[in-house]
């Protein structure tokens, strides 16, 4: 990671896209939208263009999670990666759930199977399995609950019982124990991204910037965590930066989420100490397009799947 103020992009206005390159597609998307009676959920690591321009809802997993139940639509394209598709559909089984690029997926969706969840279970009988919104629909149903990162710790503790099964991310799963009395027993997976990060990345940013305010998702290694100034979902770090206006910050995570939130906070300059997630990058306006012009990529979920998949989602929702 090399922390700098600039961006690759040179055509760097503020947001970070330029707006005439793209902007027969946003046309395009905008008019096929209300053909289709389409909405588009975006996770906020997605490409600013996506972001600001085609998104009519954007937000972190538990939020798209939560919105999802919500919306008034025929079609939804899911802006995000397959795991954050497939919750789509969970939550909204008569709508057409469409993903730009079928093989988004994911590093710790893909680090942990049903059959992985069952040896879990073999070898910590009793124990509730909380599964991170980051997995598929297949351990999802094999799983009691879900969370996400903004709502793990409330999860584990509504439980109310002294331990738990918490896969995949063994990052996730050490960060909440750090923050609860429950004990914690992890899955081995961690996401490609955010593993990256060191606490001398933590150490070099503010050599380099001295004052700068670190952020840092709970997907980071605990050493990183630990070296922050806070810790939270995508969501609450931008709520962070919302609410504390801090004079210059660095967000230890997905590169977008600078570019996505500057616009919206010129009173802060952003350090980019990031890393791109290749599976993210991999959704565009042009996918988002092909996928709206064919109604092609839909997403479903395997039958026997569903009612458990879903249980596990809505128990997660129920908790406040
Ligand atoms: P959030 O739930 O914080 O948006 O994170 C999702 C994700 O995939 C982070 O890598
Ligand atoms: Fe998965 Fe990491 Fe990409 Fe998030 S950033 S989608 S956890 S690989």
């Amino acid at each position: 990671m090399t922390p700098t103020t600039d961006h690759e992009c040179d055509v760097c206005s503020v947001p970070c896209f330029d707006r005439d390159a793209v902007a027969d597609d946003i046309a395009a998307i905008q008019a096929l939208k209300a053909q289709r009676r389409a909405i588009v959920l975006a996770h906020n690591y997605q490409r600013p263009e996506i972001f600001h321009g085609v998104a009519d809802i954007v937000g972190d997993s538990l939020a798209l999670a939560r919105e999802a139940e919500k919306v008034d639509a025929d079609v939804i394209v899911m802006a995000g990666v397959h795991f954050m598709a497939e919750t789509a559909k969970l939550m909204n089984p008569a709508k057409t759930v469409l993903m730009p690029d079928l093989e988004a997926g994911c590093s710790l969706a893909e680090s942990i199977t049903a059959a992985d969840v069952a040896a879990m279970r073999a070898r910590y009988p009793g124990r509730p399995v909380v599964a991170y919104v980051n997995t598929s629909a297949e351990v999802k149903a094999a799983s009691d609950i879900c969370c996400t990162s903004g709502n793990a710790r409330q999860v584990v503790e509504s439980l109310g019982v002294p331990e738990v099964i918490m896969l995949p991310d063994q990052y996730l799963a050490a960060n909440v124990a750090a923050e609860t009395d429950v004990k914690i027993i992890p899955w081995a997976g961690a996401c490609e991204v955010h593993e990256q990060f060191s606490p001398l990345d933590i150490v070099k940013l503010r050599l380099n910037f001295p004052g700068v305010v670190v952020l840092a998702h709970p997907e980071c290694p605990p050493q990183v965590i630990e070296a922050a100034d806070f810790s939270g979902s995508t969501a609450r770090m931008i709520d962070y930066v919302r609410d504390h206006k801090p004079a210059q910050v660095a967000l230890v995570t997905e590169c977008s989420m600078s570019d996505n939130i500057a616009q919206a906070s010129p009173e802060t300059e952003f350090v980019r100490a990031c890393n791109f997630c290749p599976h993210m990058q991999r959704i565009t306006l042009k996918g988002i397009r092909r996928v709206l012009e064919t109604m092609t990529n839909e997403v479903t979920i395997p039958a026997p799947l569903f009612a458990p998949a879903r249980r596990a989602v809505e128990r997660m929702l129920a908790v406040r």
